[in-house]
């Protein structure tokens, strides 16, 4: 039978390419919540012996989980045959440490619950920094899939001459991934983070990329402070402000209007969370992920590229 692809609200609109492309059904579904604000899920197409996607947006995860999680189970107590989790976003990965006493290590909670609740996993450059795969938290086959080329190309077409710029080391391997793909001169700069909002970038040797059109490169903006700071640095650098690059744009609080005061105009984003900076789209890559997750053949983990970080 055709996989039964079940959106939760939010999930921008991807579930209906999704099942386009890999030949399946987007499901009939009420999920709301009731005026107290509990969950209400209820899926009216058929389910039984069908194998089913549940796509979500877990940008604001604390919200959208248990819409996930409830629809899951619903799909599992209708007789669903697996139920599998398109996530183009993967949170609660930066917690992967008990950096300071008494603390929750929030990653391994997260994907303990995911991986209870789940058959398999598709996700987009998840945030790897010490951990080196998802395999070594999550317990169900898991499909990474990378946005690197995507984003090259998007880069090629709209930015002249550019440089990469990764604002710390954990971006090297998304900085890497996507200059490879193109030959794109790169730059590393050093970030020290000290709060959600204080961070500090230092310069690599900017006279290396002189005359060249920089580009930020990261994986996750969230308060946007990292992009802030990379950008500071390259105008003082005598630079015009960079093109902003985020793969997963979260933009927490004023992060938007904090880039725009540096003087940042251009910033791009990746469609894993719907936001108005999307301009470079990775259905195709999600739809490769999923078509090798579905029907069963979830005996190998995939990686097909890795990320970083907790700052
Ligand atoms: C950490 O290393 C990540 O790769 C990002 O640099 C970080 O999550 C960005 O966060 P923010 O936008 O809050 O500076």
């Amino acid at each position: 039978m055709e996989p039964l692809v079940v959106a939760i609200p939010g999930d921008g609109g991807r579930a209906g390419p999704l099942a386009r492309q890999i030949g399946g059904e987007v499901a009939e579904t009420e999920i709301r919540s009731f005026p107290d604000g509990e969950t209400y899920v209820r899926i009216k197409t058929p389910v039984k012996d069908r194998e089913v996607l549940i796509v979500a947006s877990l940008d604001r995860p604390d919200a959208a989980f248990m819409r996930t999680y409830f629809a899951a189970e619903t799909a599992r107590d209708l007789g669903a045959d697996a139920v599998g989790l398109v996530a183009p976003y993967m949170p609660y990965l930066r917690q992967d440490a008990r950096f300071r006493d008494g603390e929750g290590v929030t990653s391994r909670y997260f994907s303990a619950l995911v991986s209870e609740t789940f058959d398999w996993l598709v996700t987009v450059d998840p945030h790897l920094h010490r951990l080196g795969d998802l395999a070594e938290i999550y317990s169900v086959p898991v499909e990474v899939v990378s946005a690197a080329g995507p984003i090259a190309d998007w880069i090629a077409e709209h930015v002249d001459d550019p440089v990469l710029v990764g604002p710390d080391e954990e971006s090297r391997q998304w900085v890497s991934a996507v200059a490879e793909r193109r030959d794109f001169p790169s730059l590393i700069l050093e970030k020290t983070r000290r709060g959600d909002y204080d961070v500090e970038i230092r310069d690599g040797d900017l006279g290396e990329i002189a005359d060249h059109d920089p580009v930020v490169v990261d994986d996750i903006i969230s308060t946007g402070r990292t992009m802030v700071e990379a950008a500071r640095r390259l105008v003082e650098g005598g630079f015009d402000a960079p093109v902003c690059l985020g793969i997963h744009g979260l933009f927490a609080d004023d992060a938007l209007s904090a880039l725009r005061e540096v003087g940042v105009e251009r910033i791009a984003t990746t469609d894993t969370v719907p936001h108005d900076t999307n301009a470079i789209e990775v259905t195709g890559p999600i739809v490769e992920g999923s078509r090798r997750m579905i029907g069963g053949d979830t005996t190998s983990i995939s990686v097909a590229s890795g990320c970083s970080g907790s700052g």
